[in-house]
C-alpha cells in the first residue's frame, strides 16, 4: 500500500462550500473598504526577519517561539527569510522602501491574504490562517481610530458576525507605556512565585505581556491589579477620551478593559479587541490599535499609524462554520452519444450567455443525471435525447415550478433567460 497523506498540522483546506463563504466574506470586506476609502495592496508571503524582530518585538510571542524560517538562499541576504506572521510591519517596510511618505502625508491600505504562526494548534488557532487586514498611516488624530474601530466593526456587522464585544483601552505613548510598564512590574515582582515560568520572564523583559497571559494563575493575579488610567499623560487621557467619544457619537458599543494590552509590543495609545463568545477560548475575531513609534523603529521618519486585522477562520467559526453552497443555473442531461456531443456543444453556448451549466460526465442514466442535477442546485435542466435531436429541439424542465416543455434550438437562449428572470 503506498502512502497517503494528511496536510500539515495546523492548515485548514476549505472545501467548496466553505471557500464560497471565504469569497463571501472577502468581496463583502472589499466593498465596505471601498465605501471607507481604502486601497487595497497585495504584499508577499516571504519577508526578512528583521521587518518582524525589529517591528513586532523581539519578546513578542509571535517572534520569539513562532517565526517560521525558511533557509538563507544567498549570501547577499543578510537576514533569514520567513513567513510573514503578521500584516502590519511588512505593510511599514512596503511603506518606508517605497518613500510613500513622500508622495502624501496620509495612506488608507487593506490587505487580505494568508500569515503564519508556528503556534500549537487547537480550535480557532492555526499555523496557517488569513488576514483582513488595515491600516491608516499618517494621521494621529483620534477621527481616524474612531473610523477603524468602526470600520472593523461594519465589516464584521455586514458579514453577519452578530454576537460580538469591542473592547479599547489607552497604552499612552511610550513614556507613559514605559511608566506603566515599571508599575506592573513592581506589582508582579512581589507574586512572581506564582505566576506561570513565561510571565515570570515577562517580569523583566515585557511586563504588559503579563496582562495578556491566559494561564489561570496569572489571570487571576491580573485581576488583582486594577491598573487604571494612572499611567496616562494628560494628552494621552485626552486623546483616549476623545476616541470613546467619537465612537459612541457614531454608536458604535465598547468597554473601556484597563487589563487590553495586546501581545505585538509596537502598540502605543489605542488598543482594542473584538471578541465573540461563540469562540470558546481563542476568542479574539480581531484586533488591532496605533502603533506611532514603529515606522521610526524599522528606519524611517517620525510617523503616527493605527490599524487592525479580522481573522478569516475565527469569523466563519463565528458565523457557525456556515457553508455557502453556489448552484448552477442549468445541467444539461442526455441520453446517447449524439446527444452528448449535442449537449457538450450546448454547455458552450450557455456560458458564452453566462448561463452557469454543467453536464454529466459520468456516463450516468437519465435518473442519475436527475439525481446529480438536483445535487448541484440547478434550477432547469435541458434534456436532449435521440427524438430531439432529430427534431432540432429539446426539453426544458424548470425544476422550482416542476413544469416542462419542448423548445426549439433556436429559442432555448430566449425562452431561457426569460423563465430566469421570473
Ligand atoms: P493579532 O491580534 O495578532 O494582530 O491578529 C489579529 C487576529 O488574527 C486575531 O484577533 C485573530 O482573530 C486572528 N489570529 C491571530 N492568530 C491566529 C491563529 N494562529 N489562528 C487563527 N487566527 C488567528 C495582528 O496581527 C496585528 N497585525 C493587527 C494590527 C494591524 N494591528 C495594527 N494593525
Amino acid at each position: 500500500m503506498k502512502k497517503t497523506y494528511t496536510g500539515v498540522r495546523g492548515t485548514s483546506d476549505f472545501i467548496p462550500g466553505q471557500a464560497n463563504l471565504f469569497n463571501h466574506i472577502a468581496t463583502t470586506s472589499r466593498r465596505i473598504f471601498k465605501t471607507f476609502a481604502y486601497e487595497e495592496i497585495i504584499l508577499p508571503i516571504l519577508e526578512e526577519e528583521g521587518v518582524f524582530s525589529r517591528g513586532v518585538g523581539a519578546t513578542s510571542d509571535i517572534v520569539e517561539k513562532q517565526m517560521f524560517k525558511i533557509a538563507r538562499r544567498s549570501e547577499e541576504v543578510t537576514d533569514d527569510i520567513v513567513l510573514r506572521p503578521e500584516g502590519t510591519a511588512q505593510v511599514v517596510r512596503f511603506y518606508l522602501e517605497n518613500s510613500l511618505f513622500k508622495q502624501s502625508d496620509f495612506h488608507k491600505f487593506f490587505y487580505i491574504g494568508p500569515m503564519f504562526r508556528g503556534e500549537r494548534p487547537q480550535k480557532g488557532r492555526l499555523r496557517q490562517f488569513h488576514h483582513i487586514g488595515s491600516e491608516a498611516i499618517g494621521s494621529d488624530s483620534p477621527a481616524i481610530d474612531a473610523e477603524m474601530i468602526s470600520l472593523a466593526m461594519t465589516i464584521l456587522d455586514a458579514v453577519g458576525v452578530t454576537q460580538k464585544k469591542l473592547k479599547i483601552n489607552s497604552l499612552g505613548c511610550a513614556p507613559d507605556k514605559e511608566k506603566f510598564a515599571l508599575a506592573l512590574k513592581e506589582a508582579l515582582a512581589k507574586r512572581k512565585n506564582e505566576l506561570c515560568p513565561d510571565c515570570q520572564r515577562r517580569i523583566e523583559k515585557n511586563p504588559l505581556r503579563v496582562l495578556d497571559c491566559k494561564q489561570e494563575t496569572c489571570r487571576a493575579i491580573v485581576a488583582s491589579l486594577h491598573p487604571g488610567q494612572s499611567h496616562l499623560c494628560q494628552s494621552c487621557k485626552k486623546k483616549f477620551d476623545d476616541v470613546c467619544r467619537l465612537l459612541s457619537d457614531l454608536g458604535v458599543t465598547y468597554v473601556h478593559d484597563p487589563y487590553l494590552v495586546r501581545g505585538l509590543d509596537y502598540y502605543t495609545n489605542t488598543v482594542f479587541e473584538i471578541t465573540s463568545s461563540s469562540l470558546g477560548t481563542q476568542d479574539a475575531i480581531g484586533a488591532g490599535g496605533r502603533y506611532n513609534n514603529l515606522i521610526s523603529a524599522l528606519g524611517g521618519p517620525e510617523i503616527p499609524a493605527i490599524g487592525f486585522a479580522l481573522g478569516f477562520e475565527r469569523i466563519m467559526l463565528a458565523l457557525g462554520e456556515q457553508e455557502k453552497k453556489e448552484a448552477i443555473d442549468v445541467f444539461v442531461a442526455t441520453l446517447g452519444e449524439a446527444a452528448v456531443n449535442e449537449g457538450f456543444k450546448l454547455l458552450q453556448k450557455l456560458r458564452s450567455e453566462r448561463i452557469a451549466c454543467d453536464t454529466d460526465y459520468c456516463s450516468k442514466s437519465l435518473k442519475g443525471q436527475l439525481r446529480y442535477a438536483e445535487k448541484k442546485g440547478a434550477q432547469f435542466v435541458i434534456i436532449i435525447g435521440e427524438e430531439e435531436l432529430k427534431e432540432g429541439s429539446v426539453v426544458l424542465k424548470n425544476m422550482n415550478a416542476s413544469t416542462q416543455e419542448k423548445i426549439k434550438n433556436e429559442e432555448l437562449i430566449v425562452g431561457l433567460k426569460n423563465q430566469m428572470r421570473l
